[in-house]
Parts: C-alpha cells; sequence; structure tokens
C-alpha cells in the first residue's frame, strides 16, 4: 500500500481541477488579459461600428456662386477679406465637379461611411420658399453615388453655413425665426434625401458657433461687444451667445421631432446632433482650477448636453448666467429632452482652465466670466495646442457617468498640419497615422470599459479649406494641391495605414511594412 501523503487543501483542489486545467486557463487568459492594443484590428470594435471620415459643404464643396448657389455668413465673412491670407472657400477642393472621383477614392480606402453637409445656401438659396433644382440634384448624386460605392451617407443639415439673406433679414441665430425657417430647410432635406440617408446630425457644434459668432466676434456674423470681443459692428456678448444657442437647440429638437412624427416610421433613420468635445484640464494641481475645469466642462458640454438629457440647463449654469439664460418653457423642455438617437462630438485637444476671481466692477461677464475662469482660448491663439488621447477616454468617461451614456458617435478626431508652405505637396504624414493610431487605441479601450461609442470619422477625408485659417492647416487624409486648376487629389501614407486598418489590417502595422491600400 502506498504510504499516505498529506496534502493542503489547495494541492488537493488543483489535483481536483487538473483535467479541466487548460480550458480554465484559456478562459483565465481570456477573461482578464486585456487585449494587446498595439494588435488591434478593426475586429476587435463591436459589430456594425462604423468608421469613416468627413468634411464639410462649405469648406469642401468650392461651386460658390454656381448653379444658383447664393452666399453664407461664411462667404461674406471671407471675402470681406477677415482670414490672415485672404483666402475664401471659392473653389477649395472642388467637390462640387469631383464628387465621383472623390468617392472611388473613399471605396478604395475602405470607408464604411462619409460626413458631409448639405450646403442651406445651395439648396434652398433664399434661406426660406424655392428649392434649386441644381442643388438637389448634386446631393442625390452624391448620395447616390456613396450608395453605389456601399459607402453610407452621414449627412449634417447644418453645419455653420447660414444663408447671409437670413442674418440680413432677422439676424439670423439671434431669432426665433431662424428655428421655423431651419425646420423648413430640415424638412426638404428628409423628403428629398432620407430614402437614402439612415444617419442625420441637425447642427454641428452649437458650442462653438455661438462663442466664435457672438461672444469674441472672431467668426461670422462678428457679433461682440468689448471688452469680450474687439471691432464688432454690433452685438452684446453677455447675452447673445445664449440666445443663438438657445434658438439653435429648440431648432435641433424641432427638426428630430419633425424626423420622428413624419419620417422615421418609413425611412428608420437616426438623426442627433454633434457637439464640439474639448476636454477641459485644470491648470495647476489647486482645488480653484480643478472646480474651474469642472465648471468649464459643464458650461462647454452641459449647456448642451444637459438640457438633451435632462431638460434644461445644466444648474451651475442657472445661477451664473441668471436671468441671461434663456429659459425652457414645459413643452420646449419636453421636446428636448430625449431628442436624439445619438450624440456626435468632435473631439481634438485639451484646454487647460484657470480659475478667475470675479472682478465685481464688471457688472455683466460674457461667457468665460460667467464660467468664472480666465479665457482657455488663449493659449489655442498662442499655438499652445495639447492633444493628449487619454483626453477622449475622460470625455467618454464624463458622457458615460453624467449623461446616462448615451449612443455616441466620434464625428470628428485628426490632426492638421501647418507647414511652412501651405501648398506643399506632402506624401509623407506617419505623425498623423500615429496620431490617430493613439485615439483608436484609446477609444477601443473606452468601449471595453462600457462607453456606448459606435462609430469614428477622421476629420478630414481631403484637405479643405479650414475656417479661421484657410489653406495653413491642413487636415486631410488625402492632400489636395490647392494651386493645381484642377485640384489634383493625392494620397498621404495617413491615407495608406487607415486603409489597411479598415481592410483589417492591425492598428499599428510595423513600420515599412507592405500596405494594401489599393490606390
Ligand atoms: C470642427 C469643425 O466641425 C470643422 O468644420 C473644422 O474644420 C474642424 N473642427 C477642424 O478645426
Amino acid at each position: 500500500m502506498a504510504p499516505l501523503k498529506l496534502v493542503s487543501s489547495g494541492e488537493l483542489w488543483i489535483r481536483a481541477h487538473m483535467a479541466r486545467l487548460p480550458f480554465f486557463l484559456l478562459v483565465v487568459v481570456f477573461a482578464v488579459a486585456p487585449r494587446d492594443a498595439s494588435a488591434l484590428t478593426r475586429r476587435d470594435f463591436p459589430e456594425g461600428f462604423v468608421f469613416g471620415a468627413g468634411s464639410s459643404a462649405f469648406q469642401v464643396e468650392g461651386a460658390a456662386a454656381e448653379d444658383g448657389r447664393k452666399p453664407s455668413i461664411w462667404d461674406t465673412f471671407t471675402h470681406e477679406g477677415y482670414l490672415n491670407d485672404g483666402s475664401t472657400a471659392d473653389v477649395s477642393a472642388d467637390q462640387y465637379h469631383h464628387y465621383k472621383e472623390d468617392v472611388k477614392l473613399m471605396h478604395e480606402m475602405g470607408l464604411d461611411a462619409y460626413r458631409f453637409s448639405i450646403a442651406w445656401p445651395r439648396l434652398i438659396p433664399d434661406g426660406r420658399g424655392e428649392i434649386n433644382p441644381k442643388g438637389l440634384e448634386y446631393y442625390n448624386n452624391l448620395i447616390d453615388e456613396l450608395i453605389l460605392h456601399g459607402i453610407q451617407p452621414h449627412a449634417t443639415i447644418y453645419h455653420f453655413d447660414l444663408p447671409q439673406v437670413l442674418q440680413d433679414e432677422y439676424g439670423g441665430l439671434l431669432s426665433p425665426r431662424f428655428i421655423e425657417d431651419y425646420t423648413a430647410f430640415a424638412d426638404v432635406c428628409f423628403k428629398n434625401f432620407g430614402d437614402r440617408v439612415m444617419h442625420w446630425v441637425t447642427v454641428n457644434e452649437p458650442n462653438i458657433e455661438t462663442i466664435g459668432g457672438y461672444d469674441i466676434g472672431s467668426e461670422p456674423p462678428r457679433r461682440c461687444s468689448y471688452p469680450f470681443g474687439e471691432n464688432c459692428t454690433g452685438g452684446n456678448s453677455s447675452a447673445e451667445p445664449y440666445i443663438a444657442a438657445h434658438h439653435l437647440l429648440l431648432a435641433h429638437a424641432s427638426a428630430v421631432s419633425l424626423y420622428r412624427d413624419k419620417y422615421k416610421a418609413t425611412q428608420g433613420g437616426q438623426i442627433g446632433i454633434t457637439l464640439l468635445g474639448w476636454w477641459h484640464e485644470p491648470a495647476t494641481n489647486t482645488s480653484q482650477d480643478a472646480a474651474a475645469a469642472t465648471r468649464m466642462n459643464d458650461f462647454h458640454i452641459g449647456w448642451f448636453m444637459h438640457p438633451l438629457v435632462y431638460g434644461d440647463y445644466p444648474p451651475v449654469m442657472r445661477i451664473r448666467v441668471g436671468d441671461r439664460l434663456p429659459r425652457l418653457a414645459e413643452e420646449e423642455s419636453a421636446k428636448v429632452r430625449g431628442s436624439f438617437d445619438f450624440v456626435g462630438f468632435n473631439h481634438y485637444l485639451i484646454l487647460r482652465v484657470q480659475s478667475a476671481e470675479i472682478d465685481s466692477a464688471q457688472k455683466l461677464g460674457d461667457y468665460y466670466v460667467d464660467a468664472a475662469v480666465q479665457n482657455p482660448l488663449q493659449s489655442i491663439a498662442e499655438g499652445q495646442i495639447e492633444s493628449p488621447p487619454w483626453a477622449l477616454g475622460k470625455l467618454l468617461d464624463h458622457l458615460k457617468l453624467n449623461y446616462e451614456n448615451p449612443p455616441v458617435i466620434i464625428h470628428e478626431n485628426g490632426d492638421g498640419d501647418a507647414p511652412d508652405t501651405p501648398s506643399a505637396i506632402e506624401y509623407d504624414d506617419e505623425y498623423r497615422s500615429e496620431f490617430l493610431q493613439d485615439y483608436l487605441e484609446v477609444l477601443y479601450l473606452s468601449i471595453r470599459n462600457g462607453s456606448n461609442t459606435r462609430g469614428y470619422f477622421v476629420w478630414s477625408f481631403l484637405d479643405v479649406f479650414e475656417f479661421l485659417f484657410g489653406y495653413k492647416l491642413r487636415f486631410g487624409l488625402c492632400g489636395v494641391d490647392m494651386n493645381a486648376d484642377g485640384r489634383t487629389r493625392y494620397v498621404r501614407s495617413s491615407a495608406r495605414w487607415y486603409s489597411s486598418f479598415l481592410h483589417g489590417g492591425e492598428l499599428r502595422p510595423p513600420v515599412h511594412s507592405d500596405r494594401p491600400y489599393v490606390v
């Protein structure tokens, strides 16, 4: 008889489970070991996750005075010479004439989706009333071409390009009449394109359009009041940003109600809004700056997210802005609350925030004084741009924890470069690929961590006119020779990388590997 051997209970447990150990180990490895993020492929993202790239009408189309299009406030602004280099978007990348070539490029790149916007002054040149048949034809053609190539059209209805005529007639966003005209424009879009467009964005970045246009006055319609902005011809920085934002919010909700009541059942699409998603971090480790950064995130993100999710502006804004912050009537609040199937976020950078003492002599503040912070835009003006990829994770966590984890689409993320010679042709933009890889890695981890993000769009598909910077700042995966009459397109290395990823390759392929980009 073999001698009895005393064994510990742990050893007994191991012996008893020995037979199942390989299986057990396998399960443990899959359950706890984080996926090696460097070896990620698109298959690691959730089923149905959409990868795309984007542009907007004013920035990409050109053909500014062709086929019945009339000026937007951005045409006026650029023609008045407000850009340092005097550039306009009259021709830009000329997608109006090159859309077929562009869609072919998108297809070869492997995009699931293209995000573009519909120019109100092209479709309804007088702002309301008659539809321009040539405008209708152009967007029908573009949408058909995308679908023919298996690319989902994601259409933004309003991307900053307000018809100038509505600005002149009633002050644009400052009047509630904007809501009615915008809703009629949206109706034309749903009616004519909604059989093929399954993803609608009502408004792009209302949380910065209103600051640029109505607080600091650096953008059209250039409204501001001293000392918050200078050289404006009129305006009230203490009140107008909030009024303009209120009308954009109500216009958004009105278009969503219209879509849900009249079109959704037959067309079956989804509708949302896209916000600028800067992330605010404290400038120092003092508790004052920590509180200031929190306030700034509430002013920047909560300004729209709070009403969209809870039906009213954030309490911190109510308290600090007081009566200058418009009220949402009960019926309006009900209409705004839940008025999205997804929320788009454009994420590029962080801003460092410093708390500011309120100057009691100053009776009225602007948005930044209301938030009791030093205006953080100064750092952007000085070229101090910080883009740490972890900030995207913080933004997505913030949305998950504070706004009931809404479905999110990252509608813009990208790296702009400002070469010394703006027209220089640049093929090798490895830095851009690395930038995007870093962000996609963070996005993957955020999704694993519970974020409800469903899509990611690179800004931009190709070089376009950049608001305020003209052609000096380029974001394109594909380049455009802006000096060539034919606006020749060319493929950058970032486009090759994105293409290899979209075709199933690794997120970080070994450098110099052959990439299966087909162009
Ligand atoms: C946000 C805007 O939506 C887009 O029009 C702009 O070009 C990019 N950010 C880059 O600044």
